[in-house]
């Protein structure tokens, strides 16, 4: 999936309103004081609490791998509200479940055969209405994935589409003749970005459909009326049972060329042996905007909802017109330039940062490092011997800059790649096709490890339907919550540091330093006056840094350390001179 998202890259590219309204703190389980912060948060952080997303922290949940409550060895939706005192202590304000409907399960949830259900291996609607329920008395909204670019194979429209030319529902999806004598020939040179021709041959109507992805997941047609309106009246349903918004899958790809023009092909082959090609003719096609729009209007019949999109784009330009030309898209593009620079490099990360905070025409940029489709942070930012340090600048460049934040269920606890040692074992049907090139994304979504016990305290089956990871023992909640310089207990800090100091908050940003390609440095700068300075040592030697914060208009020269991964909250110390230990991270107030 990696290679796909960069393949993309390169081409072109509670019950209704009640939750998203202020939320009573009804039979809330947290301490006075932290609902008070919590409130704090929503109010002051948005002005209004229907733009509670602003700053958020988001917490991505995998459900086949989060808690399995019935010892089947994948999880369930009853797994998640389990483990919703956990998420509340972790300090997140909603969580994204990825696709937990109706599905054949080929793409892992993504091939979606009824979208106003859930699938009856993760539980019943019940199971979600009391899910949404407990999580609201936690303050946490749930977002849905709502995958609109295609649908299983299996969906109804799909094989009433597929069942002959005249069918009504033939013009739902993507059918065009074949070339060559016969017209067995596929339409265009395009592929899926799962492997080899996105064209799949029909027998029964001699007609060719355009798939994206898996063959099991035809794309819809979006120039058709009635797919939109099928798919906003899907949106409705979740936002009537209390969902506060979604994260639009492959939302870039809705529209092809219907010229049917060939990508251009590109020197060399791609690891599933195909010619490289630009998916000129298939991504970032302009009927994308006119979609979001309508829906960021469906959305909008209900407060408080939020759009988050998976956009994987070439440059902070395109991302910036995510947003819509009048803010009026996507308010939480997910913008992986920073995320997914994949090599600690401060100039990088200081370009890339500061694009995110002055190029977006002050739209809220959503920074996220870890996905369940790439390689764990750990494993790609990790030099191999100081991979903990170094999830602990992840989590920094993450939640200390001015953003809103999307973190992967285990990111908080360092957990790290395993991937299938064999081709036989791979369950991610990519990694099939493309072992060993290839191996697919089994080894970022292994089971979440929760305690030392049996399976990780995931499930008390006989087996699970991935490895539990083989540091499990020392890598888990439970014994990262006790360990106070866990990285489960800085992210925890910094999520909390992030909510209550206003300057972190939602003050403004600015570089520091910026000559300087060991550490990278800014400010965060409140109105009332506030100032926080954040520095991170990118190196394995210590580092001497120097702040002069005068041409801030700051004239205090000494700073409290709030959060530091080698120094104790509450030391004083002068901003002339501080040393950085080896990939050390330094969050100090402004005296
Ligand atoms: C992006 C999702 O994150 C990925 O897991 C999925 O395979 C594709 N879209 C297709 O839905």
């Amino acid at each position: 999936m990696k290679r796909f998202l960069l393949t993309l890259i390169c081409s072109a590219l509670l019950a209704g309103a009640a939750f998203a309204q202020s939320s009573s703190p009804t039979g809330h389980r947290a301490s006075g004081a932290a609902h008070a912060a919590r409130a704090a948060h929503n109010s002051h952080a948005t002005g209004d609490n229907n733009e509670w997303w602003k700053h958020a922290v988001i917490y991505e949940i995998y459900p086949r791998s989060f808690g399995d409550t019935r010892g089947r060895g994948f999880g369930d939706l009853n797994g998640i509200t389990k483990h919703l005192d956990y998420l509340q202590d972790l300090g997140v304000d909603a969580i994204w479940i990825s696709p937990a409907y109706p599905s054949p399960q080929v793409d892992f949830g993504y091939d979606i055969s009824d979208y106003v259900n859930i699938a009856p291996e993760y539980g019943t609607l019940a199971d979600f209405d009391r899910l949404v329920a407990e999580a609201k008395q936690r303050h946490i909204r749930i977002i849905m994935d709502l995958v609109l670019n295609h649908t299983s194979d299996k969906h109804k429209w799909f094989l009433e589409s597929k069942s002959s030319r005249t069918n009504p529902k033939r013009d739902w999806y993507m059918w065009h003749d074949g070339k060559g004598p016969d017209g067995t020939q596929p339409p265009s040179n395009w592929q899926s970005v799962f492997a080899h021709s996105a064209w799949e041959w029909a027998p029964r109507t001699k007609q060719f459909y355009y798939h994206m992805f898996y063959k099991e997941q035809p794309d819809l047609n979006w120039s058709n009326p009635k797919v939109r309106k099928a798919m906003y009246d899907v949106a409705r349903f979740w936002m009537d049972r209390g969902v506060a918004g979604f994260r639009l899958d492959a939302i870039t790809t809705l529209f092809e060329d219907p010229n049917l023009h060939d990508d251009p092909v590109k020197p060399g082959t791609n690891e599933f042996g195909d010619p490289n090609i630009e998916h000129k003719y298939t991504d970032q096609l302009p009927g994308v905007h006119d979609v979001l729009r309508e829906l960021r209007a469906v959305i909008n019949e209900y407060p408080g909802r939020v759009l988050i999109g998976e956009t994987y784009l070439p440059n902070v330009q395109e991302l910036a017109k995510m947003y819509g030309a009048n803010n009026d898209e996507l308010q939480l593009p997910m913008d992986t330039q920073v995320g997914f620079i994949n090599k600690l490099s401060v100039p990088e990360f200081r370009q890339k940062i500061n694009d995110a905070e002055t190029q977006l025409n002050g739209n809220m940029p959503l920074f996220v490092f870890d996905n369940h489709d790439n390689r764990r942070s750990w494993d790609r930012y990790g030099d191999g011997s100081h991979n903990d340090q170094i999830a602990r600048i992840i989590a920094t460049m993450l939640l200390a800059p001015h953003d809103t934040a999307l973190m992967f269920q285990g990111q908080e606890l360092g957990m790290q790649n395993t991937d299938p040692k064999r081709r036989e074992d791979v369950k991610d049907p990519i990694g099939r096709t493309g072992w060993p090139k290839e191996k697919g994304r089994d080894g970022e979504r292994t089971p979440m490890q929760w305690n030392a016990g049996k399976n990780a305290g995931f499930s008390m089956g006989a087996s699970t339907w991935l490895p539990i990871a083989p540091n499990y023992k020392q890598v888990n909640a439970a014994v990262e919550a006790k360990d106070p310089n866990s990285i489960l207990n800085f992210y925890k800090a910094l999520i909390r540091l992030r909510r209550e100091n206003a300057a972190l908050r939602d003050g403004d940003f600015a570089l520091l330093n910026e000559s300087d390609n060991n550490v990278l440095s800014f400010l965060r700068h409140s109105s009332d006056g506030k100032a926080v300075v954040v520095a991170m040592n990118f190196t394995a030697t210590e580092q001497k840094v120097s702040f002069d914060l005068k041409p801030k208009g700051i004239s205090a020269t000494g700073a409290t350390v709030l959060l530091s991964s080698f120094a104790k909250a509450g030391e004083s110390g002068d901003l002339g001179n501080v040393n950085l230990p080896a990939y050390g991270v330094y969050i100090a107030e402004v005296r």
